[in-house]
């Protein structure tokens, strides 16, 4: 059975059974710094799951794209090494919300798989947790499973959680036997043993319970408010026992790879030896993961989710290297938008960016490769006692030659060495200390308060809001007053204050009490509260009136900046397509900051196209439109939606300049494009290979720059006496002018030293055999005493002192090292002279009175 029949069977199973079907959402989570990439179809119901959010369906469907290959779930090391290991994979998986419970989701997959697929019962075993007596009296007395076919595992096999924190429960597999010919044929072997005879292919997960952690560091699990089912099948696997075939690598979603590689690479996979076998295997797995991640927005990096993926594509050209170098990987992307693009058409729109880019990392990486190797090798040699590569060896690799450990792991383990993890590790910690970075899984951060909190925002209509408190917390802790002179937060029912988000910093504004304003000192969400940092002035009580008011000015500036942001993101996806992914925003009142996703750099003509495209939507007035919709359906008309966002499927906003850029967006904006004023870009930076930044600003910022620029060129006229169009080329004519009489005076100096040299040299005195020259210069070339005193020394050895007006420097010639420049440096400063140097070499300054030569000559013949 084809994967494409899988799909359909699998998705039309469950629409029966009452589920919605929901897209795949993006590999980068959206707002979880907890979680690199999805690792799981339920990623995108975490909220649902933990009583968050709400949809209006409680069953849902999906086949979600996943990759596990750093974090809690990671199989980066596995892949080439086993039959069924990947980083990136589909997992198809059905879920309840509250719904149904352990019974229906069992004999759903049961029903499935036997009557569904016809898979024959006689292959299937199921493993639960140990304690869970409810799921393996189903799988007994209900579906009527006999007892050897039921397993009992710990939590290791049978306790799923998505990451450290967040909802997690007992869960039960169901493993497919594939004969003993694929097992370790040990007596133990069974499911739940890793090797490749009993392979799982569907795990069902009983949500009951939310893990956290407190601020000593243990884990505590709540229960949650309602029950769930969330089920996890790899379609990879699926297709492998459907379509008989001994390892993921070879099912129908492989083949286009396999072939390309072979065609590119002359090597026959099939009758490969086990070591290229490998190799096929981990470029057909890097290559998917690398495009699948890039095309989402992940670009290589060397933090947080972008080193994973530049991990991935290092760790493809090591392997790639044992089938003929890596020039053909990433001619792979094109092979996989084509086989894949129907039901991925994200992959097809970016195939040139993402080939590009893997491109450069490629070449980019390709010498310290070969590098890293042959340093590699040097370490085998220094130690063939221990086979050990030490923590502070793989550091250096990593560090100098940019060998993820995993690299570093693979060689030594071919030439039968171990790599001290633990102590490379330890290394990295003490970089990441030093350079004060953290790792991207502590940067989790929660606030909670007590009861369903909520706080109405009136933002977008009014700036000005009389509301009441609702609560209020100092030092973490809810008060029911407090006094005046106190910092505290405090929540109020209403709220028209905008908390950072979606690039948009926080409104600033003042709190209105009576007569007094109490400046906001900060804003945050927590929960769906709006919380205000002030300082009291007053005694302030749950229940008291206030007046919320927001910097009108502030806010109107950057209502226009974000705007811009979203002209400037249409009109580079108009100029440069639709490759053009928003990797980063910042708007603030005074600019906005726009990163995107594009490989080339920006020329000046391409810089003056975007800012002539946003003036000409500016200046057309269109009419701002915010509407409300579903995702499905805003993403379905063509609406950009940014993947580090979080949206609510089911109520997004949507804001539109009509004709030109429709966005995803909870921002604050102006009524209609003419508010914005005008549109100035003033930076545009490479941030990382396919990474660009630009830096622009609006309205006042820009009538500003552009009256400071005007005056300055102006200026510039009047000192010129040129029209200001013809600045620059008078600049230019100043500067050529400058350099040939540069090169003049240089000329003029040298024939001046020359015609000198002789006179000076004339000058020397003998002191106890040592020839001492000291010799007073025109001030002119004091910025050439080094050259003129090397000259002389050249002509003839000794000890020489230039002055020339307050500057001096003098030459030690190496043989007359007697004369000790530290301590003629010493000595110096003990005159009140300012300098330094090298034994041989003293440079300074200061005021040099008439009697300091006798004294220097004085001092030279004490020393000798
Ligand atoms: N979340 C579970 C897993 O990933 C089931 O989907 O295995």
């Amino acid at each position: 059975m084809k994967s494409i029949e899988i799909r359909k069977k699998f998705f039309d199973f469950f629409i029966k059974k009452g589920h919605e079907r929901v897209a795949s959402s993006s590999l980068i989570p959206a707002e979880d710094p907890t979680l690199l990439f999805a690792n799981a179809g339920m990623n995108q119901f975490k909220d649902v799951f933990l009583g968050k959010e709400k949809r209006s369906y409680t069953r849902a469907v999906s086949i979600q794209k996943c990759i596990r290959a750093g974090g809690k779930h990671n199989d980066l090391e596995n892949v080439g090494f086993t039959e069924r290991h990947l980083t990136f994979f589909e997992m198809m998986g059905n879920f309840s919300f509250g719904d149904y419970f352990k019974k229906e989701a069992l004999q759903y997959a049961w029903e499935f798989l036997t009557i569904d697929l016809g898979l024959s019962q006689e292959k299937l075993y199921v493993t639960v947790f140990t304690d869970d007596q409810e799921a393996y009296d189903i799988w007994h007395n209900i579906i009527g499973l006999s007892t050897e076919r039921i397993f009992r595992l710990g939590a290791a096999d049978n306790f799923w959680q998505m990451g450290d924190i967040g909802p997690c429960g007992p869960c039960s597999e169901i493993y497919f036997d594939r004969g003993a010919d694929h097992g370790c044929r040990t007596k133990e072997c069974a499911p739940g043993c890793s090797c490749d005879r009993f392979l799982e292919i569907w795990n069902n997960v009983f949500m009951q319970f939310d893990r956290s952690k407190d601020q000593a560091g243990n884990y505590h699990d709540a229960l949650l408010k309602q029950t769930g089912v969330d089920t996890g099948m790899g379609l990879e696997r699926l297709s492998l026992v459907m379509q008989h075939k001994e390892s993921v690598f070879e099912v129908d979603l492989f083949a286009s790879i396999i072939h390309a590689t072979e065609k590119l690479t002359g090597h026959d996979y099939s009758s490969a030896t086990p070591e290229i076998k490998a190799a096929f295997r981990v470029i057909a797995d890097h290559i998917r993961s690398s495009t699948f991640a890039i095309t989402d927005g992940c670009i290589p990096s060397n933090e947080g989710r972008g080193y994973v993926v530049r991990k991935i594509i290092r760790r493809a050209a090591l392997f790639a290297q044992k089938l003929s170098g890596d020039n053909f990987f990433p001619e792979l992307v094109f092979t996989i938008a084509h086989a894949m693009g129907d039901i991925y058409p994200e992959l097809v729109a970016q195939k040139d960016f993402v080939h590009t880019l893997i491109t450069g990392e490629i070449e980019k990486f390709s010498h310290n490769l070969i590098h890293g190797q042959t340093i590699l090798k040097k370490y085998f040699e220094e130690d063939n006692k221990n086979k050990i590569i030490s923590g502070a060896q793989a550091f250096k690799l990593y560090d100098t030659y940019g060998f993820p450990v995993e690299l570093t792991k693979i060689i030594a383990h071919d030439n039968g060495y171990t790599v001290d993890v633990i102590n490379f590790e330890k290394e990295m910690e003490r970089q990441r200390v030093q350079s004060g970075k953290k790792n991207i899984d502590t940067q989790a951060t929660t606030i909670t308060v007590s009861g369903e909190e909520h706080s109405e925002f009136t933002g977008y209509s009014e700036l000005e809001t009389a509301t009441h408190i609702t609560k209020i917390l100092c030092n973490g802790v809810e008060v029911e007053e407090i006094p005046a002179g106190e910092k505290c937060w405090i929540i109020t029912a209403q709220s028209p204050f905008y908390v950072e988000c979606g690039g948009q910093i926080s409104d600033q504004g003042w709190i209105i009490k009576s007569h007094d304003r109490m400046p906001v000192l900060n804003l945050k969400k927590m929960g769906n509260a709006i919380a205000v940092e002030l300082q009291s002035t007053e005694l302030l009580r749950v229940g008291d009136a206030l007046t919320l008011l927001v910097d009108k000015e502030l806010r109107q500036n950057a209502a226009k900046n974000h705007t811009a942001t979203h002209l400037l993101q249409a009109a580079l996806v108009n100029i440069f397509g639709k490759h053009i992914k928003q990797s980063g925003s910042l708007v603030a009142p005074d600019y906005l900051r726009f990163d995107f996703t594009h490989q080339e750099t920006l020329s000046a003509e391409q810089i003056k196209n975007i800012e002539a495209l946003v003036n000409k939507k500016i200046q057309e007035n269109i009419r701002v439109q915010v509407t409300v919709s579903t995702y499905k359906n805003a993403v379905d008309r063509g609406v950009t939606a940014f993947f580090g966002e979080k949206y609510n499927p089911e109520n997004v906003r949507v804001v539109e300049v009509p004709g030109f850029s429709a966005e995803l967006c909870g921002g604050t904006h102006v009524t209609a494009t003419g508010d914005i004023g005008c549109f100035k870009i003033t930076e545009v930076t490479t941030l990382s290979a396919g990474n660009r930044r630009i830096v622009a600003v609006t309205g006042p910022q820009a009538v500003a720059l552009f009256q400071e620029s005007y005056a300055t060129i102006k200026s510039l006229s009047q000192e010129f006496k040129v029209k200001p169009a013809d600045v620059l080329e008078a600049i230019e004519k100043q500067q050529a002018l400058l350099k040939s009489s540069q090169a003049d005076n240089k000329q003029l100096k040298k024939e001046l030293i020359k015609k000198n040299s002789a006179e000076w040299l004339q000058k020397t005195e003998i002191i106890n055999n040592i020839p001492v020259c000291y010799v007073t210069i025109e001030p002119a070339l004091a910025s050439e005493l080094r050259e003129i005193a090397q000259q002389l020394a050249q002509k003839q050895s000794g000890v020489y002192c230039l002055v020339a007006h307050s500057q001096f420097l003098i030459l030690i010639s190496p043989q007359f090292t007697v004369i000790n420049g530290k301590a003629l440096i010493e000595w110096l400063k003990s005159q009140g002279l300012n300098c330094g140097g090298s034994a041989t070499m003293i440079q300074g300054s200061g005021a040099i009175t008439d009697s300091f030569k006798a004294m220097f000559m004085a001092w030279v013949k004490a020393q000798s």
